[in-house]
Formats: C-alpha cells, sequence, structure tokens
C-alpha cells in the first residue's frame, strides 16, 4: 500500500476509534444489574488448566456432567465459564463468529446444555481488538456482542484487557499499578482503564438478560476504587500460577498464591468488596500443578477470607478425591458466600503467621491462621478480636473447638492454614 493511503486509512481509524470511546464515556448511561452476584460467583473456568488448545464443546459438557452430579452444583458451584479462544473471526455484519472446529453445536445450544443441567454459562471477551490469545475482541463491537451473548443464553462475561488500540492515561490520579501491561498501546492517547470498561458496561446494561460483568484488568489503575459501579468483580493481580509461594525466576505476568494474598493486604483491597462488588484474585488452582494437600486447603481456605470467586480451575475429570472434597467444603464455603458480604482482611502476625479475620453475619466471625513458613505452633491470647466477650471456635477441617476466654496453643502445619468460624 502506498504510504499516503496508509496514512489515509490509519488517520480514518484513529478518528472513528476516539469517536467510539468518547461518545460512550460522555454520556455513558450505566445500568447495572446491582442483584446479580450478590455473592462472590462459584464455579468452573477453563483456562488454567485447558488454555486455548483444550478448550471445545465436549469438554465443557464434560465440566457441566461432573459440576452437576459430583456434589459441587450443591455446594453451589454454578457458572461453567468458556475463557479464550472459542471464537474465530466476525460476519461482514460484525456478529462474533463461532470457531466451528472447536464448538460445532455453537454457543446458544451449549447454554441450553448447561441450563438443562440446572447450570449457568460464562463466556469471554477482550475490550481491545484482540483477546491476549490473539482473537477477535470486543473493542467496537461491543452492542452486537452484548446482544449476541444475551440471544445465546450466556449468563457470565469475563472481559479482558490485550490489545487495546489506545494508550492509557497515566496521569498521577490513573498511575499504572500493575506490574505490566499486556497491551499493545498504541493509537489515541489518553484513556482511562474506567474509559476503556465503559462501552461493554453500558451494552450490557441494555440487554435483556442477567449477565455477570467481570472485568479482568489485573488491576490496573486501581479497578477496586472505580470498577465497583460498572462490573460485579475485577481482577486484582496478574495471573495465578500453582505455585504456593514464588518461582524460581521472577515472572511479570505471574503470581503465586502468597504473593495474592500479600497484595491483598497490602492495598487494603477489603476495604472496597461489598454485595455485588467483589475484588477477584484470580481462578483457583486447587487440584493443579504439585500443590500440597496442605496447599490447597491454604489457598481454598484465603480465597474464602478473602471473599473471592470461587472458580475452579482444574480438571473436573480427574480430580482426587482429596480434592473434591476440599472444593465442596461446606463450611469453608459459607465464609466465602457470607451474605453479609465483607472481606477479611489481617490483623495480626505472630512468628510470621498471620491472621486474617472475616466478619460474617449474625455477629459471628471467622478466623484463619495463615503459615507460610514450615510447621508452626503459636499461641494466641485472641486479643486480636478486639472483644470483651467470649467465643466457641470450631476449625471447618478438623474436628476442633476452642474457646476464646484463654490463651490456645494452634499448631499450622507448613504452607497451611487453621480456620476457625467463631460464634458466641
Ligand atoms: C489473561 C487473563 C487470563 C486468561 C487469559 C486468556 O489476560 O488474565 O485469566 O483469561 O488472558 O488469554
Amino acid at each position: 500500500m502506498k504510504t499516503f493511503e496508509y496514512i489515509l486509512i490509519k488517520s480514518a481509524c484513529i478518528i472513528g476509534l476516539m469517536l467510539h470511546i468518547s461518545s460512550s464515556t460522555l454520556d455513558a448511561q450505566i445500568n447495572k444489574k446491582t442483584h446479580l452476584a450478590l455473592t462472590p460467583p462459584m464455579g468452573w473456568n477453563s483456562w488454567n488448566t485447558f488454555r486455548c488448545d483444550g478448550l471445545n464443546e465436549q469438554l465443557v459438557k464434560d465440566m457441566a456432567d461432573i459440576i452437576s452430579t459430583n456434589g459441587m452444583k450443591e455446594a453451589g458451584y454454578v457458572f461453567v465459564n468458556l475463557d479464550d479462544c472459542w471464537q474465530i473471526g466476525r460476519y461482514p455484519d460484525g456478529r462474533i463468529m463461532i470457531d466451528s472446529a472447536r464448538f460445532p453445536s455453537g454457543i446458544k445450544a451449549l447454554a441450553d446444555y448447561v441450563h438443562s443441567k440446572g447450570l449457568k454459562l460464562g463466556i469471554y471477551s477482550d475490550a481491545g481488538l484482540m483477546t491476549c490469545a490473539k482473537k477477535p475482541g470486543s473493542f467496537s463491537y461491543e452492542d452486537i456482542d452484548a446482544q449476541t451473548y444475551a440471544e445465546w443464553g450466556v449468563d457470565y462475561l469475563k472481559y479482558d484487557f490485550c490489545n487495546l488500540p489506545m494508550t492509557l492515561n497515566q496521569s498521577p490520579e490513573n498511575k499504572e499499578t500493575a506490574p505490566v501491561i499486556r497491551t499493545a498501546m498504541k493509537g489515541p492517547p489518553n484513556y482511562t482503564a474506567q474509559q476503556i470498561y465503559l462501552p461493554m458496561a453500558e451494552a450490557l446494561g441494555k440487554v435483556d438478560r442477567d449477565i455477570v460483568f467481570s472485568v479482568c484488568n489485573w488491576g490496573v489503575q486501581e479497578p477496586w476504587k472505580w470498577a465497583g459501579d460498572i462490573s460485579h468483580l475485577w481482577r486484582t493481580t496478574p495471573d495465578i500460577r500453582p505455585y504456593f509461594k514464588g518461582f524460581s525466576v521472577k515472572y511479570l505476568y505471574f503470581m503465586s498464591i502468597m504473593e495474592i494474598v500479600n497484595r491483598t493486604h497490602n492495598d487494603s483491597l477489603h476495604l472496597y468488596a461489598a454485595p455485588g462488588r467483589w475484588n477477584d484474585p484470580d481462578m483457583l488452582e486447587v487440584g493443579n500443578g504439585k500443590l500440597t494437600y496442605d496447599e490447597n486447603v491454604a489457598h481454598f481456605s484465603m480465597w474464602s477470607m478473602m471473599a473471592a470467586p470461587l472458580l475452579a480451575g482444574n480438571d473436573l475429570r480427574n480430580m482426587s478425591p482429596e480434592v473434591l472434597k476440599i472444593l465442596t467444603n461446606k463450611a469453608v464455603i459459607a465464609v466465602d458466600q457470607d451474605t453479609l458480604g465483607k472481606q477479611g482482611y489481617k490483623v495480626s502476625e505472630i512468628d510470621g503467621v498471620q491472621i486474617w479475620l472475616k466478619p460474617l453475619s449474625g455477629s459471628r466471625w471467622a478466623v484463619c491462621f495463615l503459615n507460610p513458613k514450615g510447621k508452626k505452633s503459636i499461641t494466641t491470647d485472641w486479643q486480636f478480636l478486639k472483644s470483651a466477650e467470649t467465643f466457641q471456635a470450631k476449625d471447618v477441617w478438623q474436628d476442633v473447638e476452642l474457646k476464646t476466654n484463654a490463651a490456645s496453643t494452634i499448631e499450622i502445619p507448613k504452607h497451611g492454614v487453621r480456620l476457625f468460624v467463631l460464634e458466641r
């Protein structure tokens, strides 16, 4: 193409993009469906185990079959979520094209199938031109995509942040907070992360279907401060990986379980969670990688303390009875799903053991002792409760009951937790 033509086309695209975003930001009518996700969403997502290549229709149906028969549905797991790679292109009229080699019956038929099991279907797209796996994104197709999802019977949308056709406004009040941005950052300048999410929030507000909106921008520009008004949950960190403490090399895009827990504490994220607005420290790795029993228990317990979405990310077809037992521990799930909707926070530390507290409905508390190091025995006087009352503390993983009116010695396994529910 001649240089002159190229410049003309490029300028036209840029002006089009600027008009597109500014028309949706200046007078955005966000009609957030506030009755959704009053407790953190629970379900399964394909990404952590199957990535791009492993995703297909049969896999999703298998997962729906399993969740509806193995006790997970009764425990509260309801969403069956496709992640990246179900989409392959666009038709001339702008409608998204399903990868028919992977999904020969289409997404509507899949949604019908998942619904027939009493479950809900989730889907994935991206605010940019392409998803992180370079499939078509929803940029400038927000309305038609939201409408299509609604027609198909989709119940949940995870919305990513790759390949944006604009740069981020990084003025001091919008400063970059994630360690790294995987985004193109070319094109018109100065859009905040919030503005980039508005067109889809607006589009979802217009459709006649309840679709939970999950912002996935890895914590860029502190979504906990702005995403609650336009979505139901927002990612707070880069992607989780199935490691408890860290990696032998430093990855920029990935975080371990303890790195996510520590970031949650350092950024005081509990201040922003409430029914219909949740911090999302990413999907579960329970049962993945080489996580030990105690690490899986600690991961699941801490995600419940953090009122996180509980989206299993393992291969449910090959899960051990031990992993299923962890994922379906009703007392732990009740901590996560408590209707008060408060997120837990770190109150104290004894000899490297972190003590987290989560207010529960009925004037109860959850208390979690998290041990990132080798096996420990600590003694606590329960003073961190700042209460003159005596509570019965029931361990939700083992048959142990303590009283808080006297000092208690608590043994915590290496990389493990002891999680108690306290009632009067
Ligand atoms: C990342 C996202 C992951 C997964 C992946 C798909 O940006 O954080 O959870 O969705 O994209 O390409």
